[in-house]
């Protein structure tokens, strides 16, 4: 089966942070755990290059637009080839490309009266590119998120009428209950749309905006930049032009953070459904990365968390790993460089140094060969069996964040399991008695393969250090499967020591 997912398309008035390598490592991690599924996946994250918040940086920068979005498109992309994302397509919503297809879009619904003009006063935060009630307003009259008093702001503007659609969005949510994950999500959205939906100001007068994708039917206009940028997720696969979009849009899967649920979940959907097609299938949402004591992270706090920092002291699976494993399902969610670290020093303590033990005891005792199975206890077999087994159910599952965070839970408690086997059968004593041989050899075979079966259901999460682990057992993988047979370590097979798996890091 072909999957479809997207991770939002970042806007360009930053460098990319923390929160934007999570989604992106998740959408790879989630196409790598579909991979091995046997699943075929297409995987598409990107840029949001058009909008007010984007134009003032440029006019900031001094320099043209089409250099500073390359610029800032760039620092994105680089980000995450780094990062080991293997996305199929980088969306840059400037590509003539994508502008064609939303003009046909925005065509479409205007020929067909769903869209109208008229005068329109509102408050605007220019952070989220969004009008706000006053009730969406803090005490202060300003955007809870950003902090900042929206701009009053009356123009003639063209508007989208949201409110005919609201029953059906309702009843939509209530008959696909896995539409939108997590459920307390969903309830959100049910939560928003109690209350009548105001018609959605879909463009912007060129005179404030002229970074953005002209109106078709008025040449004095941009479209304002969510109904520019949502169009992606169809744009990517070349909508209204391609005989086989229906088929990727069936599977498709976006991830977000909970910060754009609304125009995921309220405005898209009724776009889709005004151009006669259903809603994404799967919707995940998920929390905020917050510094660590539960404050938000800030440059003036210095608790900014920088990616490539990380990367550079701690390596880019170690990374990976700490986000999934640590992102809450419930809310929001710490980090900060001693967390990452801390979560390194429990990975390098648990794969990593059980990777080693057993590798040296294998060189120093067996001349490098897998030992026999043939003396295997029930214990033994037990453990085995029990990982794969675990492994095995996970795998046998659709991917969502619940389960991508028990793959990296259920990970450390197999590399914990088969440490505590390791300690309480004390091979090293056994080694030195040879009327123990046969023991000695089935104590080390389960081990190994116990490292095996991690090492493979780490492939997601941790690529080059799964990688790393079957090479080591003298196993040549092409490809990462979800195969977790128990017992197919092959006697004899020649191990490689290498270098330690997670150094000691300062
Ligand atoms: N351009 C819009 C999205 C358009 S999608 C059609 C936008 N861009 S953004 O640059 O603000 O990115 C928001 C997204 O970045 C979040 O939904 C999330 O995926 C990611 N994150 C940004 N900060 C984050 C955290 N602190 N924690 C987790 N994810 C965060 O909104």
């Amino acid at each position: 089966m072909e999957k479809y997912i997207t991770t939002p398309i970042y806007y360009l008035n930053g460098l990319p942070h923390i929160g934007h390598a999570y989604t992106s490592i998740l959408g790879d991690v989630m196409k790598k755990f579909e991979q091995m599924r046997g699943n075929n996946v297409f995987y598409s994250t990107g840029t949001d290059e058009h909008g007010q918040k984007n134009q003032h940086s440029i006019e900031e920068s001094g320099l043209s637009a089409e250099e500073f979005l390359q610029k800032q498109s760039d620092n994105f992309k680089n980000l995450f080839v780094d990062l080991g994302i293997d996305f199929d397509y980088f969306v840059r919503t400037s590509k003539p490309e994508h502008k064609k297809i939303v003009q046909e879009i925005l065509q479409n619904i205007y020929d067909r009266g769903l869209i109208v003009k008229k005068s329109y006063e509102g408050l605007y935060c220019e952070g989220c590119e969004q009008f706000k009630k006053k009730t969406d307003l803090d005490e202060n009259g300003c955007c809870p998120d950003h902090k900042v008093a929206p701009k009053a702001i009356s123009e003639e503007n063209y508007f989208f009428r949201l409110e005919p659609y609201r029953q059906w969005l309702i009843e939509h949510i209530k008959n696909n209950p896995d539409w939108i994950q997590p459920a307390k999500f969903a309830n959100e959205v049910l939560g928003m749309l109690r209350e009548p939906l105001e018609d959605l100001c879909i463009s912007r007068p060129k005179s404030r905006v002229w970074l953005g994708v002209e109106l078709p039917f008025d040449k004095e206009y941009v479209t304002y930049i969510w109904f520019d940028a949502l169009v992606n997720y169809i744009s990517t696969h070349n909508y209204g032009h391609n005989p086989d979009f229906e088929n990727i849009w069936a599977n498709s899967n976006h991830l977000i953070a909970k910060d754009i649920l609304k125009p995921h979940c309220i405005y898209w959907p009724i776009m889709l459904h005004a151009l006669g097609l259903n809603p994404v299938k799967h919707c995940f949402v998920h929390g905020y990365w917050i510094g660590e004591g539960g404050v938000k992270m800030s440059k003036s706090l210095g608790n900014v968390v920088d990616p490539v920092e990380v990367v550079n002291l701690l390596g880019v699976d170690a990374l990976r790993f700490y986000l999934i494993n640590n992102m809450t399902m419930t809310g929001d969610s710490q980090i900060s460089v001693d967390l990452l670290k801390q979560g390194y020093k429990l990975l390098a303590n648990n794969i990593g140094n059980l990777q080693m033990r057993v590798l040296k005891m294998v060189q120093k005792s067996l001349e490098g060969k897998v030992p026999s199975k043939s003396a295997l206890n029930d214990e033994d077999k037990k453990l085995i069996t029990d990982i794969a087994g675990r492994f095995e159910r996970i795998y046998s599952q659709e991917m969502s964040l619940e389960t991508v965070s028990e793959l990296a839970d259920s990970i450390m408690k197999a590399g914990d399991a088969t440490n505590a086997y390791f300690a309480a059968n004390t091979p090293w004593v056994l080694a030195k008695d040879p009327t123990q041989k046969g023991r000695f050899d089935a104590v080390v075979y389960t081990t190994l393969e116990c490292l095996r079966l991690i090492g493979l259901a780490l492939y997601p999460l941790a690529p080059a250090t799964a990688e790393k682990i079957e090479t080591s057992l003298g196993i040549e993988l092409n490809e990462f499967k979800a195969e977790f047979k128990p017992f197919e370590l092959k006697e004899g097979s020649t191990i490689k020591v290498g270098d330690p798996l997670f150094p000691i890091v300062e």
